[in-house]
């Protein structure tokens, strides 16, 4: 009797949304004291989208989650766990995005929660559902990456309001017994010494909704942006070489590699040190700027629907955000060409 294969996670599909509204740089210059000049050379940012008043996180999650249950061939009945990585819930803090995504698209009586590690989400996430798959507690995992990053933005502010975008992205990970379709692995890390250095202070136990928070615009995203920027040069490449030498996998035979999307000068940067080909490097920013934990989801997107990303290609993923966190991930692509 032959023993039973173990089950093993891998990415069967992809999906995004992207708001209609487009928020561009000669908008931004209307705005604040900036320049469509300064915000190009310093972040390679030239538009981003908005989300309308009326759409929620959880809104533009369930069409990106749509889009990638129908496209892996599944049903909303064969999704057994539900996981949105967010820093923009629809609520502080319950009910979870997680939930309200699943009941917008029919899934009931599934474990669902959210995940708050900033832009590093949606690869926190995929570390999550790749435990449950390995583990044998789950068959399909719907992981959202979704943020309506304009929600706590301020539009007086230059130093942040020219970075942010809103929008999702989602992906279904499946359990297969195919080595070949398996992720390869999956790192996430963490250091709270460095918790100032991106921080909402409101709301939130430290700071309760008060006058006083809505007067100093405490419920503003806050960013020590220089600083931020050095040290996520320097780790998200020391996170690259890392995961690509555990693997024993050189970064010539990357063909995706996906990093977050924050600031183009930040991922030349890295995509210089590892010595990559620009073909190699993706790159969205310019178009959506920093959409956080959707950011990752919504390139895999874009290259997937532009017949960029075929069955069987590696991808590796790289992310940074508050918290701080960082996060990659070397897996296959392993649903169907587009
Ligand atoms: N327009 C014009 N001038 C500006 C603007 C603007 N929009 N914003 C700042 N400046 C000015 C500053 O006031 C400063 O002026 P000064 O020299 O007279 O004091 C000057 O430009 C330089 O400011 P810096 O902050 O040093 O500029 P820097 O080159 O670092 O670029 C930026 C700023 C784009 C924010 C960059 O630091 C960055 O991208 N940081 C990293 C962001 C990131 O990766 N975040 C992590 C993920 S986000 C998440 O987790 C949610």
């Amino acid at each position: 009797m032959s023993a039973t294969k173990p089950q093993l996670a891998s990415f069967r599909s992809i999906g995004a949304y992207v708001p209609e509204k487009i928020l561009s740089n000669e908008d931004l210059e209307k705005m604040v004291d900036t320049t469509d000049e300064w915000i190009t050379k310093r972040t390679g940012i030239k538009e981003r989208h908005i989300a309308d008043k009326d759409e929620s996180t959880s809104d533009m999650g369930a069409k990106a989650a749509q889009k990638a249950i129908e496209r892996a061939g599944l049903k909303a009945e064969d999704i057994d766990l539900v996981l949105c990585a967010t820093v923009t819930p629809d609520y502080f803090n319950m009910p979870s995005t997680a939930c309200i995504i699943s009941d917008k698209i029919g899934i009931r009586n599934v474990q669902a929660f959210d995940i708050s590690a900033a832009c590093s989400g949606f690869v926190y996430a995929l570390s999550v559902a790749k435990a449950f798959i390995e583990s044998g507690m789950k068959k399909n995992v719907l992981v959202v990456g979704a943020e309506k990053f304009s929600s706590i933005v301020d539009y007086t502010d230059r130093s942040t309001c020219i970075l942010f975008g809103d929008g999702a992205g989602a992906a279904v990970i499946s359990a297969t017994e195919k080595e070949d379709e398996a992720f390869v692995d999956v790192h996430a890390s963490a250091d709270g010494n460095y918790a100032d250095f991106l921080v909402t202070p409101a709301p939130g136990s430290v700071n309760p909704v008060s006058q006083q928070v809505i007067d100093e615009g405490l419920n503003f995203v806050q960013m020590k942006g220089n600083e931020t920027f050095k040290l996520a040069v320097k780790t998200l490449t020391k996170d690259v070489k890392e995961i690509l030498e555990k693997n024993a996998i050189a970064s010539d035979d990357i063909p995706h590699f996906i990093p977050h999307q924050a600031n183009y000068r930040i991922i030349k940067a890295v995509g210089d040190a590892l010595k990559m080909k620009e073909e190699q490097v993706v790159r969205t920013v310019h178009k959506y700027g920093n959409t956080s934990a959707a950011s990752i989801p919504m390139a895999i997107n874009d290259i997937w629907e532009s017949g960029r990303l075929q069955k069987g290609e590696l991808m590796l993923l790289d992310t940074f955000g508050g918290g701080l966190t960082w996060a990659s991930a070397l897996l296959p692509f392993a649903g169907e060409s587009c």
